[in-house]
């Protein structure tokens, strides 16, 4: 008998960018969004009942009507709002840009489903370490017929924001390599009528994927596959072919997660990813770019989409290497027994808790120790 419990290891994490001279300082802008008060109750809410969260309110122009009179809705005063932050902080400024981010969790995957029909304790403990059971597989897991439901819901959605509130769609989009965003993504953004200049092509990017933990449903699928699936889409350059970075053994802590979220933001804040931009990612990955750009937590349920106005200042300074601990998972090699109240479950006794990997890898991966920053 054992319990499950976090031993500690170290691995390493080179941050960010040798080629670029200065360091990026991140905040979040309130006053635009519910998402941002902290009497706002993640749990409860609906993005599509609030309009993403923006708050009706007036802007110091005044501006109410367009040029021909007709009334100005709330998101387009709100895009002229960012613009004229923008054009405050300097035209092309080389040291300040507002972005608006569309964050959006993925739909529900087997694996969350999966993790309500055996209970957390259990999930974690074991079932999470094997690629399926008999009849449903979660690695990398593919949407479930509800998760595809919540993906229709949100491109609606945007469908109804286009028409009624004259929105500005996003200029460029970003996704985790992980199926579930890939899926969600592509049903999300099909068939809507987007500007020419700014169609749906969405660049995949590693450090986008879920916080890396010893379960199945973390690891991704190779580079050939998401191309053969998704073509026309863009794979950022020295995208292994193979997960270089998932490896069932330890997983990364909150830190290891942030340092590479925040070489993920350094990149769509380097390139021309222009003022609205849109994240597909995860529930626990977008909890770590919300922690970098010093917002308040805010978990998303699956499908839910949240804008977040950010504000990037490039600071004068060298990047520095970073470096976080990841920690060991020891698990079960049996269903457990039974699980215990603190989250934690009880192998059968024959089956003491083991860090070593459940399922055969192939080709076999070794453990990565050191993070290159891709895409910059
Ligand atoms: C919420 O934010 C307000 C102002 O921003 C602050 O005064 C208050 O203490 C916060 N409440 C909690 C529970 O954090
Ligand atoms: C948020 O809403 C959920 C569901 O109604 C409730 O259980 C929880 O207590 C609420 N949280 C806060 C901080 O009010
Ligand atoms: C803003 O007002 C509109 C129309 O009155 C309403 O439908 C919407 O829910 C309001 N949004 C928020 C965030 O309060
Ligand atoms: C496998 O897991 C799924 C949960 O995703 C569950 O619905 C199904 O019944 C399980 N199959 C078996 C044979 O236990
Ligand atoms: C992407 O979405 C379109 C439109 O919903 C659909 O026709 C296509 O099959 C999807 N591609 C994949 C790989 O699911
Ligand atoms: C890539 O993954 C797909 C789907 O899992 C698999 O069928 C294919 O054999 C893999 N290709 C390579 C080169 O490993
Ligand atoms: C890709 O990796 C190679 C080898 O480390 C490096 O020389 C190159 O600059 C990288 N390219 C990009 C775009 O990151």
């Amino acid at each position: 008998m054992g319990i499950c419990k976090l031993l500690s290891a170290s691995l390493y994490i080179a941050s960010a960018f040798a080629s670029t001279s200065y360091i990026i300082k991140y905040s979040t802008v309130p006053g635009y969004f519910l998402q941002d008060l902290n009497t706002t109750n993640a749990t409860t809410f609906d993005y599509t009942t609030v309009n993403f969260g923006l708050i009706n309110r007036t802007y110091t122009d005044g501006q109410t009507v367009d040029k021909y009179g007709t009334p100005l809705t709330q998101w387009q005063k709100f895009e002229a709002e960012v613009i004229r932050l923008q054009l405050a902080a300097g035209a092309g400024s080389k040291h300040t840009d507002y972005k608006v981010v569309f964050f959006g969790r993925h739909g529900e995957g087997y694996h969350n489903a999966a993790e309500t029909f055996y209970g957390t304790p259990a999930w974690n403990c074991y079932w999470a370490e094997l690629n399926g059971n008999s009849t449903t597989s979660w690695d990398d897991a593919k949407l479930t017929a509800n998760g595809v439901k919540q993906a229709q819901v949100a491109n609606a959605f945007w469908a109804s924001r286009i028409a009624l509130q004259k929105i500005r769609t996003p200029d460029t989009y970003f996704t985790s390599p992980l199926s579930r965003c890939l899926a969600t993504a592509n049903i999300t953004f099909s068939g809507l009528s987007l500007p020419k200049k700014s169609k749906f092509v969405p660049l995949i990017k590693e450090y986008l994927r879920e916080g890396i933990s010893i379960h199945t449903c973390d690891r991704r699928s190779n580079k050939t596959y998401i191309a053969k699936t998704y073509p026309g889409w863009k794979i950022e350059p020295n995208f292994s072919e193979y997960d270089q970075i998932w490896n069932g053994v330890t997983s990364e802590t909150n830190d290891a997660e942030d340092l590479r979220s925040k070489v993920a933001l350094d990149d769509i804040f380097s390139s021309k990813s222009g003022l609205f931009v849109s994240v597909t990612s995860h529930s626990g990955e977008i909890g770590s770019l919300l922690r970098v750009l010093g917002h308040q937590a805010f978990s998303l349920n699956t499908g839910a989409i949240i804008p977040v106005l950010v504000k990037a200042e490039k600071l004068p300074g060298t990047p520095t290497t970073g470096s976080a601990t990841w920690t060991q998972s020891p698990h079960c090699t049996a269903p457990p027994l039974s699980s215990i109240s603190n989250g934690a479950c009880v192998c059968p006794s024959s089956a003491a808790p083991v860090t070593s990997l459940l399922v055969t890898e192939s080709p076999s991966v070794t453990p990565t120790v050191t993070f290159r920053p891709t895409g910059v």
